[in-house]
């Protein structure tokens, strides 16, 4: 049996730490993409050097060409600019949704039946651009962000109460920005609610954290931003859609009225198998949450109303 494709889109710091994860996992033969000329090749080579050493038989190469990219299961779409000094965050906007509506035309036209991971930044925004550039049903366009932020919280979480990570659970919900909703009160560990183990203004502080977990890590680096967890977090969902495990995951879909939301794209938690996001995975919210949560909609809403559409 062939192994999957997968096509990772943008050869910067995520998208070739994501092609690193899968293919040293041997999850599928990954094709990287940049429009540098060079630069996906030289990466692709590099990794494809590793294989002997790490011992893993995926193929890695690098390219500018789409046709390259043909019959991929999954394309992650990370390419993009970072906000440079002086550049709005609406001019940011325009910039990548030109960027995202390029590749994403041109990738979906060569895989016709692939699975699109959105990851560009503002995350949201870039999955109603993925998704018109496309024509894919919504099962098929998915936005990496909550996994992220949830596993952001989840460290927090675990090094506060000086546990395992893997006893950590944690639900973040909403747009990917500052009005992310942290969900304590699903947040667990060893299935007690957080809520129950830390006083409340310890709880308030580590949700503030993970709102501004991307922030934090931007003013240490100074140049870029994150990719080592971004990159991690695409891979679980990777890895949930090709080995058809139905995970439970904190992902970024298009609404149909779930959640109170209609025609969005908002982080909420859905089932991902072999056909994408299989269904939306609704819980009960409090007042608070649902206000806190609709907020976030509104935030996505006006991204969305910038870009026209
Ligand atoms: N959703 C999330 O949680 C999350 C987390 C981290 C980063 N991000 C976003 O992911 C994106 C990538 O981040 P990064 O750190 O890898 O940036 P990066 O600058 O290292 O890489 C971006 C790459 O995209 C390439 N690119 C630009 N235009 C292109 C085009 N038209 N076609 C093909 N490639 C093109 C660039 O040449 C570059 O190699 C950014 O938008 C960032 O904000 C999102």
């Amino acid at each position: 049996m062939a192994r999957n494709k997968v096509t990772v889109i943008g050869a910067g710091n995520v998208g070739a730490t994501t092609a690193q994860r899968i293919a040293e996992a041997g999850l599928a033969d990954v094709v990287l993409v940049d429009i540098v000329e060079g630069l996906p090749q030289g990466k692709g080579l590099d990794l494809a050097e590793a294989a002997p050493v790490v011992t893993h038989d995926a193929q890695v190469r690098g390219t500018n060409d789409y046709a390259d990219t043909a019959d991929s299961d999954i394309v992650v779409v990370t390419s993009g600019l970072a906000r440079q000094p002086g550049m709005s965050r609406d001019d940011l906007l325009t910039k990548n949704a030109g960027i995202v509506r390029s590749v994403v035309e041109q990738a979906a036209k060569a895989s016709p039946n692939a699975i699109l991971i959105v990851v560009t930044n503002p995350l949201d925004a870039m999955c109603h651009v993925a998704m018109e550039a496309s024509g894919f049903p919504r099962e098929r366009v998915i936005g990496m962000a909550g996994v992220l932020d949830s596993a952001r919280f989840r460290t927090f979480i675990a090094q506060e109460l000086a546990v395992s990570v893997e006893d950590t659970h944690a639900f973040v919900l909403g747009g990917h920005g500052d009005t992310m909703v942290p969900l304590s009160r699903y947040s667990t560990v060893a299935g007690v609610p957080i809520t129950e183990l830390l006083p409340a203004d310890r709880v308030r502080a580590l949700e503030e954290r993970t709102a501004n977990g991307g922030a934090e890590v931007v003013a240490l680096l100074k140049t870029g931003s994150a990719f080592y967890a971004p990159a991690a977090g695409v891979f679980e969902m990777v890895e949930s859609i090709l080995l058809d495990r139905k995970r439970v995951l904190p992902c970024a879909v298009m609404l149909r009225g779930e959640f109170g939301v209609d025609g969005l794209f908002v982080g909420v938690p859905v089932v991902l198998g072999a056909a994408g996001m299989e269904r939306v995975f609704e819980i009960e919210l409090t007042d608070e949450e649902r206000a806190a949560f609709q907020k976030s909609a509104d935030a996505v809403r006006e991204l969305v109303t910038v870009l026209g559409r």
